[in-house]
């Protein structure tokens, strides 16, 4: 329910400013009180008199403008409000807002405002693919703002890639599941593990897999923007840990394992994304190991399985896994489920490309122990994460 609240919209100029004008009749017709803040390029692409019509309210344009702009407490207001949502976002305005440069109206407003942030951007897929934009996106997320990542198809400028400002329908969904879900899991303790581990053979070697930790990230960070009080433990990543997460950081499967015993007993739920390897080496070599021209042969214990050590003591614990397989998804993650006594498991396709491992997007498969299965489509991490944390939502509800 987005009735009554306050949202500022913020448009920047891109061709698909004429979305932001679907996207602000949703709102109104949902019954919102939207704000509209424009970027010096937006009125290039749109009139600020349009906005204002559907809103009902004075459009913040100019920092220095005097009649086209809106009055101080009008911006005083806006930047007190429940939401602010930003699409269409340009490579430029992402730049300013990561970089806190404040030099037209939106990016005042954005660095001003102290409520949560949604971002919509749209534009070239050669510049949303660029590095540098990556980079400011990375770094916004990191201090909690969340993005809704842009569809593929035909771009303005001809091209077909990732780019095209997602649907209004979509942005309004997360509107809506952001201002609902604001503080919905309050008062509950999420230990959440991420990313791979790491067993060393010698000084500089080690065994790894290619876990980028996004999942897990996504996981804490979307759980504490929901109000939850949330345990990170993190493998090896370059990821930086999402804001108000506690977070420890391990190698070893062994030091993960004394991580989640430690935490585990004070938490109520345990979601397990990491991808903890199986095997670690029987011995680790005190100096680096020397190439003689012959085949090494290397001898592999396997490690301890920390969500079964984990499930053995739970109490009132909800344990979630990740499954990642290659063949008979469903019957597979059935097996892990059922062996490693879980409550939920998300199982995903390893082998299907462009999905999964250091993507930021994945299709996966909900199996509780019920027997219920959810197989939900292609989602960023984002969205699996705010869909697992509904499950959890709604299984901590029918304990009441
Ligand atoms: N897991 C764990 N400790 C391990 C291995 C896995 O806690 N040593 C957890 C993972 O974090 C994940 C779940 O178990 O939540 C499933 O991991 P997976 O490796 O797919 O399952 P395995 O039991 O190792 O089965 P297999 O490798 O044979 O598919």
């Amino acid at each position: 329910m987005i009735q009554g609240k306050k949202i500022v919209l913020g448009v920047s100029g891109g061709i698909a400013a004429y979305k932001a004008v679907e996207l602000l009749r949703l709102l109104v017709r949902e019954k919102a009180e939207v704000f509209v803040v424009m970027s010096a390029n937006a009125g290039k692409f749109i009139t600020p008199l349009t906005f204002e019509s559907l809103s009902g309210n004075p459009v913040y344009q100019e920092v220095f403008g005097e009649q086209s702009s809106a009055s101080m407490p009008h911006i005083r207001a806006a930047e007190n409000a429940d939401l602010l949502v930003v699409a269409p976002a340009t490579a430029g305005s992402i730049g300013k807002m990561a970089n806190g440069l404040a030099d037209d109206a939106l990016s005042n407003l954005y660095l001003a405002f102290r409520g949560p942030v949604l971002i919509a951007p749209a534009m070239n897929d050669g510049m949303y693919l660029n590095p540098a934009v990556q980079e400011n996106i990375s770094r916004m997320k990191e201090r909690g703002v969340e993005f809704i990542d842009p569809e593929e198809g035909e771009l303005a400028c001809g091209t077909v890639g990732q780019g095209r400002l997602a649907e209004p329908s979509r942005i309004l969904r997360a509107v809506q599941t952001r201002i609902a879900g604001k503080e919905d899991l309050t008062g509950l303790k999420i230990l959440v593990t991420a990313g791979p581990t790491q067993e060393p053979l010698d000084p500089v070697r080690y065994i790894t897999n290619p876990s980028s930790g996004k999942m897990g990230y996504a996981v804490a960070r979307q759980a504490s923007l929901r109000g939850a009080e949330v345990t990170l433990i993190s493998g090896p990543t370059h990821l930086k840990p999402p804001a108000g997460v506690k977070t420890f950081r391990c190698k070893q499967a062994g030091e993960m394992l004394a991580l989640v015993k430690e935490h585990f007993p004070d938490c109520d739920v345990l979601v397990m994304v990491a991808a903890v390897g199986d095997f670690q080496p029987d011995t680790v070599q005190k100096e680096k190991i020397k190439k003689k021209g012959e085949t090494l042969a290397l001898k592999l214990i396997p490690t301890p399985d920390i969500l079964l050590e984990a499930s053995k003591t739970k109490a009132r614990q909800m344990v979630i896994g990740f499954a990642a397989e290659s063949q008979n998804v469903v019957q597979s993650a059935q097996e892990k489920l059922k062996r490693k006594n879980l409550d939920l498991i998300v199982a995903n396709d390893i082998s299907a490309p462009g999905i999964g491992f250091q993507s930021d997007s994945n299709q996966v498969t909900l199996i509780d122990k019920e027997g219920t299965i959810n197989s939900l489509p292609r989602l960023s991490k984002q969205e699996i994460a705010d869909v697992l944390l509904d499950r959890i939502k709604a299984n901590e509800e029918n304990k009441l």
